[in-house]
């Protein structure tokens, strides 16, 4: 890759995504699941970006969405309504009454409440809202804290007596139809036995539902697939699907994958330019043009983001890599060993196409970065860097 030519062209800091390997990523992920029925929704948090999803959606990609402007994420670039399902435990009746208007899949109901409410929305719409219930299986998925979610402490689904009562509910319900199952144990998951142990739990859910006449269509397993990010081992894609797989023996359902970060973690870089070298008494500091406002896993999960000076060469030393944001916890990289920098050097954060931009922000009045796609050979911008305009855009009309 001519880093110093992208520079050239869209100075840094930026966001580099490799479609082409995005693509192996689904087609593989497609691929170990043929024995069945399948659909991949894209969990479109990890990375929202409107040219990558058009790409997806031309994968015959379909889409997990958690808010409103997701789902109109999605429609923009032409996704067919049936192709779309909402998730998320905090779905206002605003957001619940465009997912039935625009005629969407399903919704995966996390809360008894949410589930009085769709049905409220849907009789004055006069209409059959189709449901799935997101099931809190109480499996340990046995990653970081913050993004375990298959536990009764999290705040995550309902308790599988609960998801019964509700099926049943619903059955008898005029305007719910209940047509899935769901459930999401967690992110960035290195062990697969936790996603089949639950697989299991809810597959019983499904038989025992299916002798009272609920016949669910699709069993939808969440996402959560964990890449590496330092040299782990990963674990292999045929075992997923088969543990998934054999969860399923008898069942005739629709598997439904909300992958994110498999899909487009490890084909992100998140490209930027020293600033300056400090060394103070104790440390060596790389200060950098990015900050955690551009790339926030390290400083929230204290993440591992690999970094590699392509244009740099000789002795290696430690040193923290920073960004420019008046916190101390905002950093790219702590105790890393790198070559001596100058002034203009490139340094590529790998692995950041999954919640990099996506978890991006404004913070210290930083305009986020431009996004480029690499595809068939050609890079192409597919966001361009924010201005001030666009930042004060909504604030301007209000001075005084
Ligand atoms: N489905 C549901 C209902 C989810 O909540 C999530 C992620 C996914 C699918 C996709 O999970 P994935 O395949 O990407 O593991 N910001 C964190 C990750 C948060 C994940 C939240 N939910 C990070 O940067 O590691």
């Amino acid at each position: 890759m001519d880093y110093r030519k992208l520079k050239q062209e869209f100075k840094t800091p930026f966001y580099l995504y490799h479609f082409d390997e995005i693509k192996e990523n689904f087609l593989k992920l497609k691929q170990v699941f043929k024995a069945r029925k399948s659909q991949i929704f894209y969990a479109m948090k990890a990375n929202s970006n409107l040219s990558l999803l058009q790409m997806l959606a031309k994968l015959d990609s379909g889409f997990d969405c958690v808010s409103m402007g997701e789902i109109q994420r999605a429609l923009k670039v032409g996704v067919k309504p049936y192709k779309i399902i909402l998730s998320g435990v905090a779905k206002t009746r605003e957001e619940l009454e465009f997912a039935l208007k625009s005629d969407i899949l399903y919704v995966n109901l996390e809360s008894e409440a949410e589930m009085l409410l769709l049905e409220d929305v849907a009789k004055f719409l006069n209409l059959k809202a189709r449901i799935s219930i997101r099931v809190n299986p109480n499996v340990d998925a046995k990653t970081h804290p913050y993004i375990s979610t298959g536990l009764h402490e999290n705040k995550f689904g309902v308790e599988l007596d609960l998801a019964r009562k509700m099926y049943l509910y619903a059955k008898n319900s005029h305007f719910l139809e209940p047509v899935g199952v769901h459930f999401h144990i967690g992110s960035q998951l290195m062990d697969f036995s936790p996603i089949h142990e639950a697989a299991q739990l809810v597959a019983q859910l499904v038989k025992e539902l299916k002798a009272l006449k609920i016949e669910l269509k699709f069993f939808d397993v969440g996402g959560g697939l964990g890449v590496s990010y330092e040299n782990e081992k990963e674990p292999h894609l045929y075992d997923y699907a088969q543990g998934i797989l054999a969860a399923l023996n008898g069942l005739d359902v629709t598997i439904g994958l909300e992958p994110g970060r498999f899909l487009v973690a490890k084909s992100g870089e998140l490209v930027c330019s020293v600033l300056y070298e400090k060394i103070t008494a104790k440390k060596r500091f790389v200060i950098v043009d990015a900050a955690m406002n551009d790339l926030m896993r390290p400083s929230l999960y204290n993440a591992y983001h690999e970094i590699i000076l392509p244009y740099n060469q000789g002795e290696k030393s430690l040193c923290d890599v920073v960004g420019g944001i008046c916190e101390s916890g905002d950093f790219l990289a702590k105790q890393r060993e790198l070559e001596q920098t100058k002034s203009g050097d490139i340094l590529v954060v790998k692995n950041a196409g999954a919640y990099g931009f996506s978890m991006s922000s404004n913070y210290n009045t930083r305009m986020r970065p431009c996004e480029l796609a690499l595809e068939n050979g050609k890079i192409r911008l597919i966001r361009q860097r924010e201005s001030f305009k666009d930042l004060i855009a909504l604030e301007e009309n209000f001075l005084n």
